[in-house]
């Protein structure tokens, strides 16, 4: 972006009507008619790359078993590491396009994506490596490594043996063949521990990587404050996490990565405390954690979300969507701003006012989008594919 601001300010600055810059042909003009124009949203939190389907547990979830319950039965992650190992790379790079397709024409100009269905080291490799062949997408892809995501069949019972393997075998690997920018761990109770994935943290940062976890989601483990003492960039679910955890992220500077499309499908009434930790003047992010048990592409539904059940205000959850999720990537000067100097992705909304985002709900708002400077979707549809 070169320059924001009203015809009067463009006069100003350069001393020729915006017009006679146009008959240079060195710009093109794109009406926004009497839409709002956003900086793209920056989903920081997805788990992008999965085979197969999970429609079955919506009907389990009717019947009140409870997320861990059908991880323990086999279901839930583990059935997707099943139909993940058995694809093949190039059937998961077209099943991510198609994501990130939609994901465009809904307004998303940057993803966050994590592996995490392979957990063997090839399979972890493999989706990595599908992550990092995403280049030709306009959406702009964030490699993180989750091999710490679940324990998988041939460990079962033994996470610090696996924790083992992803720390030793499998870190290395990813980063020899500098697949990952982030390590991400599941850090929950039945899962991996405090202790363990504090051994992976520090291992992964001492190879280089930055860190995100996702922390405190059904049981608080005090996960909040290992993010802090970590010194991760984001720290993500949070739902029970504590007052002094919090307050400790704060100090440290790790953005608070709320998810409320979870919340929503696993049909639990209590969302995270997003007032609190404005209020207490955290950097919040809000993303979609798209992921076979959250299947959403859609930024504009976390928006109402956010607003409907974690008390946040329109222009909160806006915010926390564009520069808040940046943020958590350490790159807020650059993405999820409209300013000189940040990168020219930009949404057309067919709305009068950005409020109207979260308030009508359940439809595309999204007209155009801008990635890079170069216009990618149009009528709400994705151009040239
Ligand atoms: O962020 N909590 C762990 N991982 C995902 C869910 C993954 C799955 O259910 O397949 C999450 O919610
Ligand atoms: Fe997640």
């Amino acid at each position: 972006v070169e320059f924001v601001g009203t015809r009067l300010d463009f006069e100003k600055r350069f001393g020729e009507t915006p017009e006679d810059a146009l008959s240079r042909g060195e710009y093109e003009r794109v009406d926004a008619g009497m839409g709002c124009v956003l900086p793209g949203f920056v989903d920081s939190h997805t788990h992008l790359v999965f085979a197969g389907t999970r429609e079955r547990e919506l009907e389990m979830k009717l019947e009140g078993r409870s997320y861990m319950d059908i991880l323990e039965a086999g279901g839930g992650i583990l059935s997707t590491v099943r139909a993940t190992r058995e694809a093949g790379g190039d059937e998961l790079k077209e099943i991510c396009l198609g994501r990130l397709d939609a994901m465009l024409e809904h307004g998303t100009t940057t993803v966050e994506a994590k592996s995490g269905y392979g957990l063997t080291v090839e399979d972890e490799l493999k989706c990595l490596r599908v992550l990092n062949d995403l280049e030709d997408h306009p959406v702009r892809v964030i490699p993180t490594f989750l091999g710490a995501h679940a324990v998988p069949p041939e460990y079962k019972g033994d996470p610090g043996g696996y924790m083992e393997l992803v720390a030793g075998e499998m870190l290395d690997r990813v980063v020899s063949e500098g697949l990952a920018r982030y390590c991400d761990v599941f850090c929950e109770e039945g899962v991996f521990d405090v202790e363990q994935s504090t051994h992976l943290l520090e291992r992964a940062a001492g190879k280089g990587l930055s860190l995100r976890v996702h922390v405190d989601e059904f049981v608080d483990l005090d996960g909040a404050a290992m993010a802090a003492r970590m010194g991760c960039h984001s720290a993500d679910h949070l739902h029970s996490s504590n007052d002094a955890g919090l307050a400790a992220m704060n100090e440290a500077g790790v953005v608070a990565n709320l998810l409320p499309g979870t919340p929503y499908a696993l049909m639990d009434k209590e969302y995270p405390r997003a007032r609190h930790m404005l209020d207490t003047g955290m950097e919040v992010a809000i993303s979609t954690d798209l992921n076979p048990n959250c299947w959403c592409e859609n930024m504009q539904f976390v928006v109402s979300l956010s607003c409907h059940y974690m008390a946040m205000k329109p222009m909160e959850a806006l915010r926390a969507a564009t520069l808040g999720g940046a943020r958590s990537l350490r790159m807020g000067g650059e993405l999820g701003v409209l300013a000189p100097g940040a990168a020219a992705d930009l949404v057309v909304f067919d709305v009068p006012t950005p409020h109207h985002i979260p308030y009508m709900f359940g439809r595309n708002h999204v007209d155009k989008v801008i990635k890079d400077g170069t216009l990618v979707v149009d009528g709400g549809k994705r151009l040239g594919r």
